[in-house]
């Protein structure tokens, strides 16, 4: 309830019950607390700590240095020369035909940039509108990896549709095709894909994605796939599962400019597929943004036409890191997987918890014991799996080569 004194306005405990969609967005996201408010995402908690605590903030993802000088200045450019204005709806020119361009050279992936590319806020943006264009109802049911980027849970549920899991099991933490085949069925409208995924840094197998397709076909359903790391693969090349055969007409692809050129606060993002799924996207991405970053969208252009030394010393830089990283848990008394994509390595903690202590209660100690953060993989998990997941922490390298190494000798040194 609200209360008025002497003319001003104020706000008492508790405010209105405020019902809505966002319960949904919130519970699916596993952050409605037990007294029905919002409660605060792990990962604000542990940054928060890393900062009390100056610790290495290896939680969240975003890297601690600029992109390459051409992209930045192509922005201030930008700005310079007037591009500041909304632009068209699906994007800017000069991006859209860069994406085509970058689709057909990485991939041999031809687009027509005028009808099967939307430029969207972030890949984020490009999800949601998906999701919600795609959705309709609780009928509608979306297979998803798990553990999984947390913002699929709440766009599934916010579209009021049914989230079907298919864990990703340590050490593998690869899908089984029992538990995939399992998982897809007649209402599955779409077969939610994240490739490389976070926050495993597992590259699915040809055989998995072989699958997919085929199952996709068997149900009628769709497939979605969010490849925001493709070109963060240390072990070989990334492959579209656009490009399996029988793939393209069922698929919406979708990445961003934020991990490939270090721009994670620019928000700029697109997809690309069939023109009627990319038009049942549009319908929806047009009434929750309209358009976003009109400078940053020619600076996007710049980054995808560098050149093939700048993408090929992405995935050998971040190999560096992995390697630093995993020798430090290692010495640490973590078990370590070997990601072969993205900015994570998944470790187990399991030998080293104090008794009692599962990897959330230990990351949360974390920054003030050792002088690290990271997030404890349960923060990807539906309520009813944590369990299975209760001892595995998400490192992410995506920090500069010096930093990672110092994080690495603080591992280290706390398993002596
Ligand atoms: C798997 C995945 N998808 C999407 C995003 C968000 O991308 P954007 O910042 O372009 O919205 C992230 C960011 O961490 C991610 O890890």
């Amino acid at each position: 309830m609200t209360a008025r004194s002497s003319g001003t306005r104020r706000y008492a405990e508790p405010v209105l019950h405020i019902s809505g969609a966002w319960q949904r967005a919130a519970r699916g996201a596993g952050l409605l607390a037990s007294d029905g408010s919002l409660a605060p995402t792990i990962f604000a908690e542990i940054s928060a700590a890393a900062v009390r605590h100056d610790a290495v903030n290896l939680g969240q993802g975003f890297p601690d240095e600029d992109g390459p000088a051409d992209v930045l200045d192509a922005a201030t450019r930008a700005i310079r020369d007037g591009v500041n204005q909304y632009s068209p709806g699906r994007g800017h020119p000069d991006l859209l035909a860069a994406v085509a361009e970058h689709q057909q050279r990485f991939y041999g992936i031809t687009l027509d940039a005028g009808r099967e590319i939307l430029v969207t806020a972030g890949a984020t943006e490009a999800l949601s509108a998906a999701l919600l264009g795609l959705l309709d109802g609780p009928d509608d049911e979306v297979v998803v990896f798990e553990p999984y980027y947390d913002s699929y849970a709440a766009a599934i549920a916010l579209a009021g549709a049914r989230l079907v899991p298919v864990p990703l099991r340590w050490p593998s933490l690869e899908p089984d095709l029992d538990d995939l085949r399992r998982a897809v069925g007649d209402r599955t409208r779409i077969i939610l894909v994240n490739d490389p995924h976070n926050p495993t840094g597992t590259v699915f197998s040809r055989e998995v994605k072989d699958e997919i397709v085929r199952l996709a076909h068997r149900h009628d359903a769709l497939i979605l796939t969010d490849e925001v790391y493709e070109h963060l693969v240390m072990d070989g090349r990334h492959v579209p599962i656009a490009t399996l055969p029988g793939a393209a007409e069922r698929t919406l692809s979708i990445s961003s400019g934020g991990k490939t050129f270090r721009t994670t606060g620019w928000k700029i993002g697109w997809v690309t597929g069939p023109a009627d799924l990319i038009d049942a996207v549009l319908a929806v991405k047009q009434y929750l943004t309209f358009v976003n970053g009109a400078p940053f969208q020619p600076a996007i252009a710049a980054g995808l036409r560098l050149g093939d030394a700048f993408f090929d010393g992405l995935a050998a830089t971040q190999r560096e890191r992995r390697d630093l990283l995993g020798e430090g848990l290692r010495a640490a008394g973590y078990a370590v997987s070997t990601p072969a994509g993205s900015y994570f390595t998944v470790a187990d903690a399991r030998g080293i918890l104090p008794p009692g202590q599962d990897a959330a209660d230990f990351c949360r100690t974390l920054p003030e014991r050792v002088g690290v953060a990271a997030i404890p993989l349960t923060a990807f998990v539906s309520a009813a799996h944590r369990r299975d997941y209760a001892s595995l922490i998400r490192f992410a390298a995506c920090k500069r080569t010096e930093v990672i190494a110092e994080a690495a000798r603080r591992l280290a040194a706390s398993g002596r």
